[in-house]
């Protein structure tokens, strides 16, 4: 993979990602610069009623998931979200039929299977184990297998964001706060980065490492609970929490309250459902896996469609110089260009990994499913996201922005 990597990128289609823009807001254009990805892979609120509605106020997203080159999605107010990959087919593919892509090497290995020792305590359900400290919230499970996923996706998110940790122009930050921080490898990794700050890691879950920089700490907490600490952050970071919260707005809310003036805040963040630039999606298992899970997850409280909403929830919680900005990962190395192959093929062992992952516990949390049922499911969706034919791409969604300097000002 590195002499691949090493090699010329072929130009990538320029077909930017295009929005409305609020006044208040920018966007930024994917430049894709060609430069290749440095990095590698290193490798109790139990459902109480699976009937339970959404509290926010998003309007329903899913509709036309399929519908070909752009799924418009109109909000009650503000802005009407429109995005448009800027991926498309490689014409001049020799191996159809296999989800590697000969220029590009070999894949990471799959993960193996293989659960932490049991010096904490989780709750295990089909398999898998899931945090117990407010326990059933988050459908994610915390075992090694889900340990490797988010590691390899922050790879993933970095390569794509060409080896950068943060798009916010931070300067000099000295608290920084990541919430449901995972594996914490972000906050290890920005401590480094920046070692006159000092780094705070939130979870559910105690999965983070304990050989950590000095200046990083982790610690148990709840994001969706009273945020209770001992001074304000200059910069706040989320990532791949589209699953996790019952109402963002109020965890924005808090965040909001919690930086410093002049702070940022920045979500990075998948829009879903997954997509296909020519309706190639539509019918299939991958497609039916995720229409299934988008219905669950409605009905267990905690939608999968809020990431679009971000940046305008932002501006609604008096953030200002909000920026948006799309990537866009197509599902296999059916995508043009050496460095959305490399991506997506990235973003295939993570979604591989990620089926498991957030549909065992959907599906039979929210649809009442057997285990059965789902990994037969499961199963036909992965091949599906190696088919070479089906063009199916994940958007990246990245919003920043800053709390006023005077509160209640635009400045
Ligand atoms: C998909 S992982 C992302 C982890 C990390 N941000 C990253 O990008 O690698 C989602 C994480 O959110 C955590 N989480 C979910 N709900 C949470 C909450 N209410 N408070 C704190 N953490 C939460 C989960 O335990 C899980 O580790």
């Amino acid at each position: 993979m590195e002499s691949a990597l090493n090699e010329a990128f072929e130009p990538s289609s320029t077909i930017a990602p295009r929005f409305e823009e609020p006044s208040d807001s920018k966007r930024i254009k994917d430049d894709e610069d060609g430069k290749a990805a440095q990095k590698m892979a290193k490798k109790s609120e139990l459902p109480k009623s699976s009937t339970a509605a959404a509290v926010h106020s998003t309007p329903t997203a899913f509709q036309g998931s399929d519908a070909g080159d752009e799924v418009p999605t109109q909000h009650s107010n503000t802005f009407e979200y429109i995005s448009h990959p800027d991926i498309e087919v490689d014409d001049d593919r020799t191996d159809h039929g296999s989800d590697t892509d000969s220029a590009l090497g070999s894949m990471p290995a799959s993960s193996t299977v293989s659960l932490r020792s049991s010096v904490y305590e989780y709750i295990e359900e089909n398999g898998r184990t899931y945090h117990a400290f407010n326990a059933g919230k988050y459908i994610g499970p915390n075992d090694e297998i889900e340990q490797e996923r988010l590691d390899l996706q922050h790879h993933l998110f970095v390569m794509t964001m060409d080896n950068k940790l943060h798009l916010a122009p931070i300067e000099n930050p000295q608290h920084v706060l990541d919430i449901a921080t995972g594996t914490g490898i972000w906050a290890i990794e920005f401590a480094q980065l920046y070692p006159s700050s000092t780094v705070l890691g939130t979870d559910l879950s105690p999965i983070q490492p304990s050989f950590i920089p000095p200046n990083c700490q982790f610690r148990i907490d709840d994001a969706e609970e009273e945020w209770i600490y001992n001074q304000s952050f200059d910069y706040i970071h989320g990532r791949a929490l589209v699953s996790c919260f019952r109402d963002p707005p109020s965890v924005i809310k808090s965040i909001f309250a919690n930086l410093n003036p002049g702070g940022y805040f920045e979500f990075q963040d998948p829009i879903m459902p997954l997509r296909s630039i020519d309706g190639s999606l539509a019918g299939t298992s991958l497609d039916l896996f995720q229409k299934s899970c988008m219905e669950a997850a409605e009905k267990l409280g905690r939608p999968w469609t809020n990431g679009k909403n971000y940046g305008r929830w932002m501006r609604e919680a008096g953030f200002v110089d909000v920026v948006e900005k799309s990537y866009y990962w197509a599902t296999n190395g059916w995508v043009r260009g050496r460095q959305k192959k490399l991506q997506a093929l990235w973003l295939n062992e993570n979604l591989k990994e990620g089926l498991p992952a957030w549909g065992l516990s959907t599906l039979s949390r929210g649809l009442g499913w057997s285990r059965e049922r789902i990994e037969v499911l499961i199963a036909a969706a992965r091949e599906d996201l190696s088919n070479p034919n089906i063009h199916a791409y994940a958007e990246c969604y990245v919003a920043y922005g800053r709390k006023p300097h005077n509160e209640g000002s635009s400045s």
